[in-house]
């Protein structure tokens, strides 16, 4: 069955006519050709297509099309303040937090995610925060290390 929904993306405001049971990631990358947002598992076990949806952070291989309209959804492209890159981007280049850069969208978002909960977490909390997001090249470290100093770049603005 297809409904009309309305959404905005990155703050445009999208309408579609699309399969209720289309998913949200599928929408993202082969309807509206939005494909910073990746497909590792499809299954939710690996967090690499983690979007925001109404400010909270989502597997978008889980979520369907018939739950989107009036909905808010940021993308890893919606990430940017203005023409600058978000400072969790900028930390990431710099301290080698993506490296095949597969993981690295949902990485940086759930990443925002905790620090818009917790400007100053420990390493604890930032590798449970990151629990479900999978990275089969840094070991962790580097992508710990850039969370952390993206941090203290934001507590510092
Ligand atoms: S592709 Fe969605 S969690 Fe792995
Ligand atoms: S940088 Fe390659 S999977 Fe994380």
């Amino acid at each position: 069955m297809k409904m009309n929904i309305q959404f905005s993306l990155n703050g445009k405001s999208i309408s579609r006519d699309v399969p209720t049971h289309r998913l949200l990631l599928d929408l993202l990358r082969d309807e509206i050709g939005v494909t910073g947002t990746k497909e590792g598992c499809g299954t939710g076990d690996c967090g690499a297509c983690t979007v925001f949806l109404n400010g909270k952070p989502v597997n978008s291989c889980l979520v369907l099309s018939g739950e989107l309209d009036g909905a808010e959804i940021v993308t890893i492209e919606g990430l940017k303040i203005g023409p600058e890159l978000h400072p969790i981007q900028k930390t990431f280049l710099q301290d080698g937090g993506a490296q095949c850069g597969y993981c690295t969208p949902g990485m940086l978002m759930m990443s925002k995610a905790l620090l818009d909960e917790n400007p100053n977490p420990s390493e604890e909390e930032i590798r449970f925060a990151l629990a479900g997001n999978l990275c089969r090249c840094t070991g962790y470290a580097k992508i710990v290390q850039a969370v952390q100093d993206a941090a203290a770049l934001l507590r510092n603005r």
